[in-house]
């Protein structure tokens, strides 16, 4: 049988960026096709390729053997071609049937919307998906699990022929798993081609008849799937054993029970992202939580500052519960947080010093502040941490990404807190800047802070780490205190 769609050499860049490279891609009729790789291989730009939401590339795309040029996404459409994005595109304020419809609402003979039978047939997909919602609810009020296969159930059921989803499952439960499961098997005996991308390997590798590997924008093989162990498709993926160990790629670990625990988290559930999750934090050690995007971490953090209405579990400080309901309070106890959007915490407006002497202003004078001494403090800490440009008085959106975390890190150098907790520390900085950030995160931890690294990279997780714990789907999947470990195991634990 020939292919129902074939990509061959296809390149794609970004500007400077090259984010695919001669890639070769088929989809046969009636297959479930996994696309596994590691972030940034390029499994998305190749998929948006195929939906036509990116129509500048080099290299040829064929339908049924036939070369085509699409020109938008609603052209994919008419070539039977849809697409779930990994970002979530509903639009919370209108209600469920009209996310399901939207832009191709049934229409009654007079040309204005068929409500009754928008919600009708909405009602039915949805039912299709194994789920009871009123199709008249505001979306925007339903958890995010079920925004999800409301989105799913958009395309699933628009009579595409070839239907993309990327990463469909974060946000879903076991069994809303499997209930998606059970309809992509339905659709592919109906004939339909499916291509799942996921960094579940596990679901991957249950649902996929073949498996298309990618790294660094490049394709590294396509399988049928019962050819291939979880341990082949990581090892393709970070390309195992062509070249020795990175930075990052592998640590010694040392977690020491003999250490006091500062704060601790057991057995939490808010009934959905996070199911009996616990965890304990150790002075002067760095707890790391490795998990994919989605699987509880934001949600462990919200929960340590009693923004996620727990069902379960309890929170304890120095071995008494507490209750801590918003981050001010945190901070009044002795427990910091530097989450992974930076700029909830920082004024971009005010100068450098002004944002690091935010969090000592108490010890300075609350009242009355002296610039002169702010910037004095300031100064002190920008050269130890080598910020650039060193200077405390331009503004800090001026700064890189990069320098800006390393400012909001700066904070808590002079007043020391008990427990610092650091959401994607990292992410999107150069190595000079990771450097950096490494050092201050250690030199911390070496003063006797309690810290907690929540994070979506492996790299980052092994390069901080003293012990980690991996979460996935709001769970404990494994732990690891001591001795030698490699990201491989890290993504095979997730
Ligand atoms: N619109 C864009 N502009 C610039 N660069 C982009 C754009 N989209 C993707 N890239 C870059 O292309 C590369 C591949 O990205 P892509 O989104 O395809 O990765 P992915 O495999 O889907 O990763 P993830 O698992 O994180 O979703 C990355 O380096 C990314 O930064
Ligand atoms: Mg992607």
């Amino acid at each position: 049988m020939p292919p129902l769609l074939e990509l061959e050499h296809v390149s794609k860049h970004f500007g400077g960026v090259m984010a695919l490279r001669d890639v070769d891609f088929t989809l046969l009729p009636g297959e479930i096709h996994g696309l596994v790789g590691e972030n940034g291989a390029g499994k998305s730009t190749t998929m948006k390729i195929i939906a036509g939401v990116h129509t500048d590339f080099d290299g040829v795309m064929k339908i049924r053997g036939k070369e085509v040029r699409l020109r938008s996404a609603r052209d994919a459409l008419s070539n039977s071609i849809g697409m779930v994005h990994q970002e979530l595109s509903i639009v919370p304020d209108l209600t469920v049937a009209e996310n399901v419809f939207l832009g191709n609402q049934p229409l009654t003979p007079l040309g204005t919307v068929d409500w009754s039978r928008m919600n009708r047939e909405a009602k039915r997909l949805i039912a299709s998906l194994g789920l009871e919602i009123d199709p008249t609810t505001t979306m925007g009020t339903l958890p995010v699990g079920l925004q999800q296969l409301v989105e799913l159930s958009r395309v699933l059921f628009s009579g595409a022929q070839i239907i993309i989803l990327d990463e469909p499952t974060s946000a879903l439960s076991p069994p809303e798993v499997k209930q998606l499961f059970a309809v992509l098997r339905r659709l592919r005996s109906e004939g339909r081609s499916i291509v799942f991308i996921s960094h579940f390997l596990d679901d991957v590798l249950a649902i996929s008849d073949r498996v298309t590997v990618f790294r660094n924008g490049q394709k590294v093989t396509t399988a049928d799937t019962k050819t291939l162990s979880k341990d082949d498709v990581i090892s393709h993926m970070i390309g195992r054993g062509s070249k020795g160990m990175h930075m990052g790629e592998e640590a010694e670990l040392r977690g020491d029970d003999a250490k006091p625990v500062v704060l601790s988290v057991d057995g939490v559930s808010d009934g959905r992202s996070l199911r009996d999750f616990s965890i304990d934090l150790r002075a002067g050690e760095i707890t790391g939580v490795y998990g994919f995007m989605g699987s509880g971490q934001i949600e462990l953090s919200r929960a340590l500052f009693g923004k996620l209405p727990l069902r379960r579990g309890t929170i304890s400080l120095d071995g008494k519960p507490v209750r801590l309901r918003s981050t001010a309070a945190a901070r009044a106890k002795g427990i910091a947080f530097v989450p992974e959007n930076r700029r909830m915490m920082l004024f971009r407006q005010e100068p450098v010093y002004k944002n690091v002497s935010i969090s000592i202003l108490d010890r300075i004078h609350r009242l009355f502040v002296k610039p002169q001494v702010e910037r004095k403090i300031t100064e002190g800490h920008i050269k130890d941490l080598q910020i650039r440009p060193p200077r405390t008085g331009i503004a800090l959106g001026s700064l890189s990404g990069g320098n800006q975390q390393k400012v909001a890190l700066a904070k808590w150098l002079t007043h020391l807190p008990k427990v610092l907790i650091l959401s994607e520390p990292t992410r999107g900085m150069d190595v000079g800047a990771k450097e950096d950030v490494i050092r201050i995160v250690k030199s911390l931890r070496d003063r006797g802070v309690a810290v907690l690294v929540l994070s979506t990279e492996p790299e980052t997780i092994l390069t901080l780490a003293d012990r980690v714990t991996v979460i996935s789907k709001g769970m404990v999947a494994k732990r690891f205190s001591t001795g030698h470990i490699e990201k491989a195991d890290l993504l095979a634990a997730a």
